[in-house]
Order: C-alpha cells, then sequence, then structure tokens
C-alpha cells in the first residue's frame, strides 16, 4: 500500500489524484491531520489514517502496513525537521520499504532560502536510515509566483527582491503526476535525487512579460533591495515572519539557487513538462 502525506494540502491531494489513475483505491492511503478537511478524499474510497507528524504515535500507528511513504515535506515550520525524523522513524519501526521526500532544488547549508535548509538536514538523516529512499528536490512552484506579487495584478507595477537571474519555476501538478509515477515503482527510484525542475529558466522580467501577454495589460517587474521590501511590507501590516520568508524567497532566486535546468522531470513524466506560460494563464484566470 501507497501511503502519502500532507493529503489535505495540495501536493499531497494532487499526487493521490494521479495515484488513483493508476491503481485501485484499496492500495492507497491518506495522512490528514484533521479529518474534517478530507471529505472529498474519503468520498474516492482510499484508506484516511490520522496523524500528526509532531505526534510519533499517531504516525506509528497510521504507517502500519505500508509500503512506501510518500512523504511530503511539512507545512509548518516549527521544528520541521524533527517533524520529517518522527515520520522517518515512524516508517522504519513499521518496515516501510520506501520513502519517497519532497526536499527542495539543490538544498544546501548555506542556502538563503533559510527556511529551505531543514530539508538539507532532513535528508542527510534519511540517507542514512537504511530505508531505500528517493528525494524529490522541488524547485519553487509556478503557481506560488503570485504570493510573491502584492497587489502588482492590479497595479501592474511589481516590485520584488528577486534580482533578474534566471530562475526555473515547474508547475506542481507535474510534481504530483512524477510523484505518482515514482510511488508505484519505488524500487526503480531506490537512492535517486532528482533536481525537479521545468524545461527552461526565465528572468522575473521575463516572467513579467508572460504575466503581461496572459491578463492583457501592461505589467512590469522592477528588482528592489530586501531592505525595502521588508519596509514596505512592514507599512503594509504584514506580520514579521511573512516579511522574513518572501524576503528569503526573493534572495533565493535573486542568488541563482535555482537557474538550473534539469532532465529528471521530463523523464519521470515521460513527456515535456508544462511551460511556466501555460501554468500561470492556468492560474491567473482564476485569481
Ligand atoms: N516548492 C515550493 O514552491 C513550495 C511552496 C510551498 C510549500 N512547499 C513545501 O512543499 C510542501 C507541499 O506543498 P503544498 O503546496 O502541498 O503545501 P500545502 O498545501 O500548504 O500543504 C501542506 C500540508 O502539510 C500538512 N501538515 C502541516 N503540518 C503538519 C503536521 N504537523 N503533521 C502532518 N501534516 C502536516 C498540512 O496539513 P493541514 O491541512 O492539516 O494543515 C497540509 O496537508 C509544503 O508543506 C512545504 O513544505 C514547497
Amino acid at each position: 500500500m501507497i501511503l502519502v502525506t500532507g493529503a489535505s494540502g495540495h501536493l499531497g491531494k494532487l499526487t493521490i489524484d494521479f495515484l488513483l489513475k493508476k491503481q485501485t483505491s484499496n492500495t492507497i492511503a491518506a495522512l490528514v491531520r484533521d479529518t474534517t478537511k478530507a471529505e472529498e478524499l474519503k468520498a474516492t474510497g482510499i484508506t484516511l489514517r490520522k496523524g500528526d507528524y509532531a505526534d510519533y504515535a499517531s504516525l506509528l500507528q497510521a504507517f502500519k502496513g505500508i509500503d512506501t511513504l510518500v512523504l511530503v515535506s511539512s507545512g509548518s515550520m516549527e521544528n520541521r525537521v524533527a517533524q520529517h525524523i518522527n515520520a522517518i522513524n515512524a516508517a522504519k519501526e513499521n518496515g516501510v520499504k520506501h520513502i519517497i521526500y519532497t526536499s527542495m532544488l539543490q538544498t544546501s547549508e548555506k542556502s538563503k532560502f533559510t527556511a529551505g535548509i531543514d530539508h538539507f538536514h532532513t535528508e542527510v538523516y534519511l540517507k542514512t536510515s537504511g530505508i531505500p529512499y528517493t528525494v524529490f528536490r522541488n524547485t519553487f512552484y509556478a503557481e506560488v509566483i503570485p504570493m510573491f506579487m502584492g497587489d502588482a495584478l492590479t497595479s501592474g507595477n511589481w516590485y520584488f527582491n528577486g534580482g533578474n537571474t534566471q530562475a526555473n519555476f515547474a508547475a506542481r501538478t507535474d510534481m504530483a503526476e512524477a510523484l505518482a509515477n515514482v510511488a508505484v515503482n519505488s524500487s526503480a527510484h531506490a537512492s535517486k535525487v532528482y533536481e525537479i525542475t521545468s524545461g527552461k529558466t526565465y528572468s522575473l522580467t521575463e516572467v513579467a512579460s508572460i504575466i503581461s501577454k496572459i491578463i492583457g495589460k501592461e505589467f512590469n517587474y522592477t528588482a528592489i533591495s530586501t531592505a525595502d521590501q521588508a519596509a514596505a511590507m512592514k507599512q503594509a501590516g504584514l506580520p514579521e515572519y511573512v516579511i522574513e520568508l518572501i524576503g528569503t524567497i526573493g534572495e533565493t532566486i535573486a542568488a541563482g539557487e535555482i537557474d538550473l535546468v534539469d532532465p529528471s522531470l521530463e523523464t519521470l513524466l515521460k513527456r515535456k513538462p508544462l511551460g511556466l506560460e501555460e501554468t500561470l494563464t492556468q492560474i491567473l484566470k482564476v485569481a
């Protein structure tokens, strides 16, 4: 049986959707920490397990009878490495045969993306756990680009500290499909670390011109300093943790940490990944 964690979230839910196209529902399980968020999942007929990364006993119970664990990294940042270690240990105690972990592109201890350094430490733990593993080092989702734009879609002026280095954004839906492809044949991907990117990089000026085409009006990007961005966000009343998170994301992009094109996603999908224009068109038409 394959269990997907973070199943109430975007990536986990999408991965289950793709798994359901490949396998019967009685071979798929989902971990959620709040079952009231799982009505749609329940309706698919898959097995629901309740568990919280911070509660080891709940994971130990939830991972019973699981062969392959798709460990979607936690959306809660507090003690995140410890949360992931709980999941890896509970998997080991249950004899789980393979873990697929969602990490960050080119993860490094020295990354500007301070929140992402958790992935580096989780990978180190996973690789020494003795459980066969596959790592998906996902680049930033194309779907999150609008989160760095403030009110730019209305004003037409996007100010951000992302510099103008080339950057690779990939569709979260593609990552989910690739996760499902690997999960159904996990032993073929043992000890693999995949850098997950789309087929092309863009500067943020180029991203802005794609957006301009999609929304049919002028849309310009201006690179600003992290300090100026923080001051503007503070004035707009945004909480300190949001100011810091967006600031580090911009610095990560500006430093070229997601300036990479790797063929892994295309290989795992057996087709070309979605292009940025296609994904942004889908996102912005519902935004
Ligand atoms: N590459 C990128 O651009 C990018 C962007 C954002 C996030 N991420 C990372 O990738 C992960 C998946 O992305 P996503 O878009 O699916 O994020 P998401 O929609 O925010 O989903 C996060 C999931 O983590 C679960 N979760 C949080 N704390 C948990 C805990 N203590 N125990 C068990 N589950 C917990 C959430 O459950 P609840 O519904 O109960 O909160 C939710 O299902 C995120 O969690 C984050 O680590 C990557």
